[in-house]
């Protein structure tokens, strides 16, 4: 009896259970195709870091309806554009409506004018050629493209803490290896740790060879801006060892001391560096979309074929170039009345790092960034950085972000942008003095 049943339980039952539990779930899920998911995308740990905050900021607002939020998290610009700027998108975006003035497909490479404004502008006495300057549609589609231009089987080095999307673009493409999980880190990924206790450079003497150094300054997120000495020893560093550094000037024209603002002011870096950078955080063009790539003629790969060729084929096949809205914007930011007035913007947001650098240090704790950058990078010692955002966050409807975000070596910081208008900044500012005090 009992066998019988184990009998038609096990042939008759349960493959029964199976089939409709198999069905149910092949419902749930609807239509499937027989396409199998990329592989590297499955080692993603988490969704992107910038958009899981603006998720937990829709929560917040729909918890507390009537708090008013302060964010001081994703680090989007907020000021008004200059009239000069958006006067000169208007007026081309109203030439498009008449014959002389319409234009289709501009060269892929960006317009010469603009590539020629850039090199004069920000590499004045550099030897950089427009020629070298390609335009884009932003450093973060640039990460991309030369992450698409070296491919799987180049080693990377990142600075920690460092911008997410060095380290998210790498496992995309296939070069970050398996995660380990106990660490939070990815096994083929160089993680070259930035504290003070080494005043926010690597110890070079210990990191081990990349083929590609991912290298931000002022870095997002500590907001340190790497001396000359420092950056000479990496360039120095990547010579030895034939590597190719990417540095990433996003936030170079906020630098008020004498730190390099472009990775070209060092001797040899031609050789061994790409340059990208941005009109997102210098001109407020976030929304708008416009950045640039540098590649030198002499930067060239082992086998000596000149990397910019491979750039520019990158760039003809999978980009179309910049809107041509959004270059004209460009080209008034760098008019000699443009360039004035977005600076001003950069003092504006640089008055407000001043504010909150003040007010954390008032409070007695460990503030680092805020001088070359519009990032403030507070040590909260022996915390996790999610707990002390998430009850910064619930007492006082401030966003920031946590960060551990931004690499292991976050842990225990919490990283506050200054853009934003200046009531909310000193409303931010009562408000943390008061939890904090
Ligand atoms: C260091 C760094 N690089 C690149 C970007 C992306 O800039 P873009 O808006 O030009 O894509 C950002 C944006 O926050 C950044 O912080």
């Amino acid at each position: 009896m009992f066998e019988l049943s184990t009998f038609i339980q096990k042939t008759i039952l349960q493959p029964v259970k199976i089939h409709a539990s198999r069905r149910a779930e092949k419902e749930r899920l609807g239509f499937r195709t027989k396409v199998p998911r990329n592989v590297n995308l499955e080692k993603l740990r988490n969704g992107y870091l910038f958009p899981e905050i603006s998720k937990l900021e829709l929560q917040h607002v729909e918890k507390y309806p009537n708090a008013k939020l302060i964010s001081l998290g994703i680090g989007d610009t907020t000021q008004p554009l200059p009239e000069i700027i958006t006067s000169s998108m208007a007026n081309y975006a109203h030439a498009l409506s008449t014959a002389d003035g319409y234009t289709g497909y501009g060269p892929e490479q960006g317009n010469k004018a603009l590539r020629k404004a850039i090199a004069k502008a920000f590499y004045k006495d550099l030897p950089v050629k427009d020629t070298e300057v390609f335009v884009s549609d932003g450093a973060q589609c640039d990460i991309t493209r030369l992450q698409l231009l070296l491919g799987s089987n180049v080693t990377i080095a990142v600075q920690d803490p460092s911008f997410p999307a060095y380290i998210d673009s790498s496992v995309i493409i296939g070069q970050a290896g398996e995660i380990k999980a106990e660490a939070r880190r990815y096994g083929s990924i160089e993680y070259m740790q930035c504290s003070p206790r080494n005043n926010f450079f690597p110890d070079l003497s210990t990191t081990s060879r990349a083929d590609i150094i991912f290298f931000c300054s002022p870095n997002n997120p500590t907001g340190h801006a790497a001396t000359r000495r420092q950056l000479e020893q990496l360039v120095e560093f990547a010579r030895q060892n034939g590597s190719i550094i990417i540095h990433d000037s996003a936030y170079s024209t906020y630098i008020k001391d004498d730190s390099p603002r472009s990775i070209f002011e060092i001797p040899g870096a031609r050789e061994v560096a790409i340059e990208i950078s941005s009109f997102s955080k210098f001109a407020g063009f976030t929304g708008i979309r416009l950045g640039w790539t540098v590649v030198p003629e002499e930067l060239l790969y082992s086998n000596g074929f000149p990397v910019i060729y491979d750039f520019n084929r990158i760039v003809c096949t999978c980009f179309n170039g910049a809107s041509s809205i959004a270059q004209a914007g460009g080209l008034a930011c760098l008019s000699p009345e443009g360039f004035q007035a977005v600076h001003s913007m950069v003092d504006y947001y640089m008055a407000n790092a001043k504010i909150l650098v003040e007010t954390f240090a008032s409070l007695g704790y460990q503030v680092y960034g805020g001088a070359n950058a519009p990032y403030i990078w507070v040590h909260f010692p022996g915390s996790n950085s999610w707990d002390v955002f998430t009850e910064i966050l619930e007492k006082t409807h401030i966003i920031t972000v946590p960060g551990s975000g931004f690499g292991p070596a976050g842990e225990g910081y919490i990283r506050i942008s200054a853009f934003g208008q200046r009531e909310c900044i000193l409303e931010a500012s009562r408000r943390l003095k008061t939890l904090l005090q």
